[in-house]
This record gives structure tokens, sequence and C-alpha cells, in this order.
């Protein structure tokens, strides 16, 4: 492997969602990755216990996409999709297809998460004028809820510091409270007992704005990136029944959640629920290049068809969309999945990651330990003086012990790639223990 050891000046990139002062003191770099390990720009081993940033569920390096993508830059490098095509995006569409819960018919592509949130709004508001209920235009989010960073997903979105650098935000948008209650739920294993209720939160939004002006509402069926908040027993299908009822359409953010992390294709399946629309992202190319593909039922696609056949359906798309290296990737990462059986793999090792994450009970500091599928979480106490700086320490000491773990505020995520092994998942927590043991 051709490794750069040393840092370039490190000034002229603007990190993303970083504290790029304290970060250039002190860097943390990566040269290469190999399965479930990252290699450092010091030769040190890290193991990866975040699937990179939640998308590499395949494990890193793998032949088969590595191939699908050398072989696509050699073939065909680019071809728009506008009133053009080429096979390979028909195919990585009929292929991600033959895995979508019942139902999902068509798939449109994205390059990343945030813009399949964007796309997969604009559908829903669309779709209803398409059906002449074009008075159906709020859209509702979550408090707590991460749909990525563009003003739509912004603001249907439920984290602060994500939203109030950024002005008013998209108009006619309101939330659900969310869903997470230590005084209650704490430390419980898998979907918490306690909060069904609260999907009635839409009942209440309803009487407040009519149902006439509502198009949908977006969740994630766990929400990951706000520190893994699980919903409560029949949460989900609650809220499905009042989408129902009142003709608003259920958006699942499974940019995270799909492609296997709970042992099933999509956490659609393992919830038993049916939404209108499924925005993905992240591990549909293992993460190898960025695409993202919103899942649509027949009944929304098909509103859209009902124009002159030579008029463009639906004003949107993106010059990427569909890209030839993308939809290879995708294929290569659906092979991978399928030869390996990663789609529902999870669920032979959901129990002993169960056991041990919450072994971690009792350790200093840790208020709260969730898990459900292959993802848990650590909660600590915050500290008042320095909120979320608890759980920075422990992610920046896990690195130096060899161990790439994710903090959210005072929480730290887990949710390593899907090929770990028993050995690994030890490895992974007796590093992490140790670190919660020696931290202050
Ligand atoms: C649920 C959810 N939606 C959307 C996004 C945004 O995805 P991206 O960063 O690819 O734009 C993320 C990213 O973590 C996510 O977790």
């Amino acid at each position: 492997m051709n490794m750069q050891t040393k840092p370039n000046d490190l000034a002229a990139f603007w990190m993303p969602f970083s504290a790029n002062r304290q970060f250039k003191k002190a860097p943390r770099l990566f040269v290469g990755a190999e399965r479930m390990h990252y290699i450092t720009n010091d030769g040190r081993r890290v193991l990866d216990g975040t699937s990179g940033l939640w998308c590499v569920n395949a494990g890193h390096c793998r032949p088969k996409i590595v191939e699908a993508i050398k072989q696509q830059a050699e073939t065909l490098d680019f071809a728009g999709m506008f009133q053009m095509g080429h096979t390979r995006a028909f195919e990585a569409a009929n292929r991600l297809i033959s895995i979508a819960p019942e139902g999902f018919d068509h798939v449109f592509f994205t390059n990343s998460g945030s813009e399949s949130v964007e796309t997969a709004l604009k559908m829903a508001i669309a779709y209803h004028r398409a059906k002449g209920n074009g008075t159906k235009v709020r859209l509702i989010g979550r408090e707590r809820g991460y749909h990525g960073v563009n003003f739509g997903g912004m603001s249907v979105g439920g984290i602060g510091p994500n939203r109030k650098m950024f002005g008013t935000l998209v108009a006619g948008v309101d939330h659900l409270r969310h869903t997470h209650d230590l005084s209650r739920n704490a430390f419980v294993r898998g979907e918490p007992e306690h909060g069904v209720e609260l999907a009635d939160d839409l009942e209440r939004l309803v009487a407040l704005h009519d149902a006439s002006t509502i198009a949908a509402v977006i969740v994630e069926p766990v929400a990951c990136s706000t520190g893994v908040l699980i919903p409560p027993k029949g949460y989900l299908k609650r809220l499905e029944a009042i989408c129902r009822k009142h003709d608003i359409l259920l958006i699942a953010d499974e940019v995270i959640t799909a492609f296997g992390r709970l042992g099933r294709p999509f956490a659609s399946d393992y919830f038993g629920i049916s939404p209108d629309l499924i925005a993905t992202a992240k591990a549909i190319t293992n993460g190898t290049i960025p695409m993202g593909a919103v899942f649509v039922k027949a009944h929304i696609h098909d509103a859209f068809m009902n124009g002159p056949e030579w008029m463009i359906d639906f004003f949107h798309g993106y010059t990427y969309s569909g890209h030839p290296m993308a939809c290879a990737a995708a294929i290569g990462t659906l092979d991978t999945f399928e030869d390996e059986g990663l789609l529902t793999r999870v669920n032979e090792l959901a129990p002993y990651w169960e056991e041990r994450v919450h072994d971690l009970k009792g350790l200093p500091h840790v208020i709260d330990i969730r898990n459900i599928g292959l993802i848990g979480a650590v909660e600590f106490e915050p500290d008042p003086a320095q909120s979320g700086k608890r759980a920075y320490d422990r992610f920046v000491k896990a690195f130096e012990e060899g161990l790439l773990v994710r903090q959210t505020g005072d929480i730290i995520a887990l949710s390593p790639p899907l090929i770990i092994s028993k050995d690994e998942i030890d490895q992974l927590f007796d590093t992490f223990a140790k670190v919660l043991k020696t931290s202050n």
C-alpha cells in the first residue's frame, strides 16, 4: 500500500462537523483500511466501531465492490440521466427493489442522505398536489431527529445546534416530541416499554394545523445520529396508523438503518411498518462512492405519470443521480451482502452484542445503555460546565487505544461493520470498558 505517513498542511481543508482548530493541533488521520480496521498514518490498526460513519456495513475495501468500481471507471465513467440513460442505473434500481419491503416498486437516485431526504419531502408535497390536494404542504419532523443538513432536512430535523445558526428555515414545519425518557426507560434492552403514547402527538398537531394542511411525517425508525433513541414498543405502528387516518404520508428516514443494521434489509421490515417513502444512502454503496436512493411506492410514482408523455414528470434530480460508478458500487455491495448473508447476519450477533454492551453498566458516569440490532449507545452524566466534553474525551481516548467510536453530545454510539466476529466484539467492549474505567 502506498501510504502517506505525514500530514500535509492541514489548514486548507475546512472539515465538516469538526472542531477544526483542536483537530489540527492533534490530528487523527487514516491512510488505509481493511475489513474491520482502519490504519493510521503512524501505522496503528484501529478497530472500526462505527462502520466509518454508519456506512461501511460490509467492512472495508471488499474485493467485489473494489472490482466493480474499477471496471466501471474503465468502461463508462459518466453518463447523465436527464432524458438519457445507462444500463447500470436500471440494473442497480432493479437489484435494490428486489430487497425492498413489499410495495416498493421504484427508486429515485441521489448522492447522499441529505439529498434523499430533500427528494422525499419534495415528492410528498408534489404528490398531494398531483392528487388535487394542493393545501397539504406542511411537513412534520420530530425533536432530536437528524435528516441531514440541507434546508428541508434541517427544518424537519430537531437537533438545536444544527439549526440555530441558519435563520428561519423552511416554513410550515412542526415537530413531534422525541421519545427519549430516562426516567422510565433507562438501561432497557431493545425497544423501551414506555412511550407509545408519544405517537399521539401527531393527533395534537393535526388538531392544531388540520390534516388538510399536512403532507408528510418524517422520522428515523431509530434516531441514530442524535445518540441512538430507540422507538418505544408500538410507537411506529401507532404513528403509521395516525398517518393513514389523515392521509398524511409517512417517510421513513432509513439512511442509517437500511441494509441490514437491524438484521433485516430495512428497519421498516423490522418494526412491521409500511411507509410511503424510504430515504436511504450510506451502506447502499458500502460507503465507497456517494449515493442515496429514495424508495417509492407505486401509488406515489403513478400520481406523477398523468401529464403528456413527452413532458418531464418530476422536476427534480441531480447531475449525478444514478452515476455509473455509484451504481456499479451499489451492485458490488449488494453482491457482497448476498454472498455473505449480511442483510440478516445481525440476528445471530445481536444477543451477544446486547450482553456485551450492557456489561458496561456501573462504569463511571454511565447513566444509560441502549441497544438494538448491531447498534449500541452509552450515555454519560453530563458535566454541566462542559456539555458533551465527557463523551468527547472518551472518543479521543478510545482512538488512542485503537478503537473508533462516535460521539454525539454526552453519548457514544457504536455500530461496527456487520462482518464483525465475536472475538472482535469482545475486543471492542474490552477496550471501551478500559477507556471508561480510566477516564475522569
Ligand atoms: C437519518 C439520517 N438522515 C440523513 C442523513 C444525512 O446523510 P448525508 O450525511 O449523507 O447527507 C443522515 C446522516 O447521518 C442520517 O443519519
